[in-house]
């Protein structure tokens, strides 16, 4: 997960942890990169964090909210946040924040039917219709050889800005 993001996204920015459980790792890794470049933040939230742990992330001892302000083109990570992914969700796409969150194995939805992939499938159909027009939604898989079968295909849904193209002018007159 850490690869991946650092590989899609420019981490020289404020860069928001949800649901990292005890131990920050994603968000620490995150932050030793940014040292590495000079530039940006990691905030690591959850209220199961230890707060011991040796890192320059700054670690929130609390749940992530409405009410948390984010800076303008922050990112926002969440490695199985688990009851937090559809409100981090609706958060990025209202401030239209990158994200990418590698989705849990339960079913959030009203609709306790749903399997987990038709859960995700749904999740994916909704957020294809309502990211914004300068952003795009990439879907990896998590390997096998990370948490063996349990979290084999779990998708991890990346949102990102379209790359832009640039414009030029000829330096000639078209007739
Ligand atoms: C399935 S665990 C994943 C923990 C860790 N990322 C991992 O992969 O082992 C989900 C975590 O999300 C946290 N969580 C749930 N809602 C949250 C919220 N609103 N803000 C921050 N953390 C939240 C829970 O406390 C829990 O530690």
């Amino acid at each position: 997960m850490y690869e991946l993001i650092r590989r899609e996204f420019n981490l020289k920015r404020d860069v928001v942890e949800i649901g990292s459980g005890i131990f920050p790792l994603l968000g620490h890794s995150l932050r030793e990169y940014q040292l590495k470049i000079g530039g940006g933040t990691v905030t690591v939230y959850d209220s199961k964090v230890w707060k011991g742990y040796p890192t320059k992330a700054k670690l929130i001892n609390g749940y992530f909210n409405d009410k948390v302000k984010l800076e303008k083109n922050s990112l926002l990570v969440g490695l199985f946040p688990c009851e937090s992914t559809e409100m981090i969700v609706e958060r990025a796409l209202k401030e239209n924040l990158d994200f990418c969150i590698a989705l849990c194995g339960c079913n959030h939805s009203n609709n306790p039917s749903l399997t987990t992939r038709e859960y995700h499938e749904m999740l994916i159909e909704q957020l294809k219709e309502q990211i914004s027009l300068e952003k795009f939604l990439k879907i990896r898989y998590f390997p096998k050889a990370c948490f063996g079968n349990r979290h084999n295909g779990f998708p991890i849904l990346l949102v990102k800005n379209k790359s832009k193209v640039k414009k030029f002018a000829l330096p000639f007159k078209m007739r």
